[in-house]
């Protein structure tokens, strides 16, 4: 069945939607040094605008929760403070601070952390949910797990911006801690995508309504910047009513180790999914657990 199959017959049915799983984009131009000023609100640094509407990115994004036993069991394992970092909504930060994590929530959308915050209070869970920049924060404690998941360094397009994330990573681990990413394992067959083609990528309730909202994908691959830009186009019965941009940059799994080691950190593990199966060729993910060096 093509994509043109799926999405021909509307109104549609989410029965039919294949969860799409490689949600990359991207970001075109080089940043500089990291920003002090933040951002609009509908907007990250690499130009991301889908975290602008914090309820409708959060009745997606919770749909997925492979990642959750992981995580959860490293910050048991780590026995200290715990720091999420670009935590969004808090769908594992608020999943951690439930089972007793001491755990504290970074992220730079106004719109995602006050959605966090809101369901702190209604949900009873104590956690501390910071606004800041990943590439520049100071907070005067230290760590001994320090992860950001769900692909969320692929905001991170470019040397400085890493360099920059990496150095505030180190200034906030503690002896013996951990850091943790998750990010894509780059597949080829989405760099040659026909950029015209929309593809349905997921399908849920609307927050605000009753309806279905369905999520179309338009994708294309700079080679240059190794960034996919994405748009998701938004249909709520026959209506679409908004499409959005979704930058994320692409790590090369030699690329992402060495970048890893040139600043300072030791791979101790690298998996291929959450079910901890030794990263390959096949992998779809590359998630990895360092030290520094
Ligand atoms: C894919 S969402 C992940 C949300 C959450 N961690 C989860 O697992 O559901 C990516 C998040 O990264 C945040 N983000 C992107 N660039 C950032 C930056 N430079 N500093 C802090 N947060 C950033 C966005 O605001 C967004 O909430």
């Amino acid at each position: 069945m093509s994509a043109e199959d799926l999405v021909g017959a509307r109104p549609f049915s989410c029965g039919t939607i294949i969860k799409y799983t490689l949600r990359i984009a991207d970001r075109a131009r080089a940043a500089t040094t990291p920003k002090k000023q933040f951002m609009p609100e509908h907007k990250i640094p690499d130009g991301s605008e889908v975290y602008g509407d914090a309820v409708l990115y959060d009745a997606e994004d919770k749909q997925s929760q492979d990642d959750l036993p992981f995580y959860l069991a490293a910050a048991r394992r780590a026995r200290g403070p715990v720091l999420e970092l670009a935590c969004g909504t808090g769908r594992l930060t608020l999943a951690l601070a439930r089972a007793g994590i001491d755990i504290t929530g970074l992220d730079i959308s106004a719109p995602m952390l006050a959605l966090a915050k809101k369901k702190a209070g209604k949900g009873g869970a104590r956690v501390a949910f910071v606004r800041g920049d990943v590439r520049s924060f100071r907070l005067k404690r230290k760590f001994k797990l320090i992860f950001i998941p769900f692909n969320s360094m692929q905001h991170l397009a470019d040397r400085v911006d890493l360099e920059n994330f990496f150095t505030s990573v180190r200034a906030h681990l503690a002896p013996g801690g951990r850091f943790i990413l998750d990010v894509f394992n780059p597949h080829p067959g989405y760099f040659v995508r026909d950029t015209e083609e929309l593809l349905p990528v997921s399908c849920y309730k609307d927050p605000r309504g009753t309806e279905q909202i369905l999520v179309e994908e338009q994708y294309s691959y700079d080679r240059a910047t190794q960034v996919s830009r994405i748009t998701w186009h938004y249909t709520r019965g026959r209506t679409r009513f908004a499409s959005r941009h979704l930058n994320m940059r692409c790590f090369f799994p030699v690329e992402l180790d060495a970048l890893l080691h040139y600043n300072g950190f030791k791979a101790l593990k690298k998996y291929g999914d959450f079910e901890r199966t030794p990263f390959d060729s096949a992998s779809p993910k590359q998630v990895i657990i360092c030290r520094k060096a």
